[in-house]
């Protein structure tokens, strides 16, 4: 059996990253992969329920408190759902994870917080096989919030372009692609340690930018020879997270 893989989309607000999670996900399903789909935030863990209520501004606490609960959330998630899931071989793709913490804790609060205390708070994350960035520019992603091409956003954390650009910019460092821009090109690949990262242009159509991510999953998958087991597989519990 093999050691299964870590997939994780980031990107800013407004990047399309929830619509290509549910299209990578559908896909793999469909071609026969053990699949685990999952999120960050939890949403149904304990600590993951609290947040929710914090970005709805239901509830207030300290930016260092958010920052912890991102990372209590995280470590829940990872222990009880996303290291036996590997274990078992499957393909775990979440929605966010430790970048999102390392990018909006560091510069996309009121409070920026030292990045170096996030990675610290964090250091039981896994490393992923892959990150896959949808990279848009902040205005493109706020156009498209506000047009409602993306689902409106029901919190008013991180909403203004100032704070998405600042946190757009620790993405292109903490996941290294300063030096690898986009250019003319549709998808660049670097390495951030032993992450591969897949930058993507997120501006493209949104067929478009399925393809392009297929085309680099499946090749990922091939190259860490992950099979899949048949056809249509079952889906882990967890894709209750994105069925909500
Ligand atoms: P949510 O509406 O659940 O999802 P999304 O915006 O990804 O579609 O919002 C989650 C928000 O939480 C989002 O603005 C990013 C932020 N976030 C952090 O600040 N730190 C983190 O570690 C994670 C996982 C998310």
């Amino acid at each position: 059996m093999s050691r299964g893989c870590f997939i994780v989309i980031e990107g800013i607000d407004g990047s399309g990253k929830s619509e290509q999670f549910q299209r990578l996900t559908k896909r793999l399903k469909k071609r026969g992969y053990k699949l685990v789909a999952t999120r960050e935030p939890t949403k149904v863990y304990p600590v993951g329920r609290l947040i929710e209520k914090v970005l709805r501004e239901e509830e207030q606490v300290s930016e260092e408190a958010l920052a912890l609960l991102f990372a209590a959330d995280r470590a829940d998630h990872t222990e009880r759902k996303i290291k036996p899931a590997l274990e078992e071989g499957a393909v775990v793709v979440s929605d966010r994870y430790v970048h999102s913490s390392l990018a909006y804790q560091s510069r996309g609060m009121n409070k920026e917080l030292d990045i170096n205390w996030i990675e610290k708070i964090n250091r039981f994350a896994l490393e992923p096989d892959a990150v896959i960035f949808l990279d848009i520019s902040p205005e493109v992603g706020q156009s498209r919030l506000s047009n409602g091409q993306v689902r409106i956003k029901d919190h008013s954390y991180f909403e203004n372009i100032n704070q998405q650009e600042k946190i757009r910019m620790v993405y292109l460092e903490v996941l290294n692609l300063h030096d690898s821009p986009l250019g003319s090109k549709k998808v660049v690949v670097s390495q951030a340690g032993g992450t591969k990262v897949y930058r993507v242009d997120g501006v493209l159509p949104v067929d478009a930018v399925e393809k392009i991510v297929w085309r680099q999953v499946s090749s990922l998958l091939k190259e860490l020879n992950v099979e899949a087991e048949g056809k249509d597989s079952k889906v882990e519990s967890l894709t209750k997270f994105i069925e909500e």
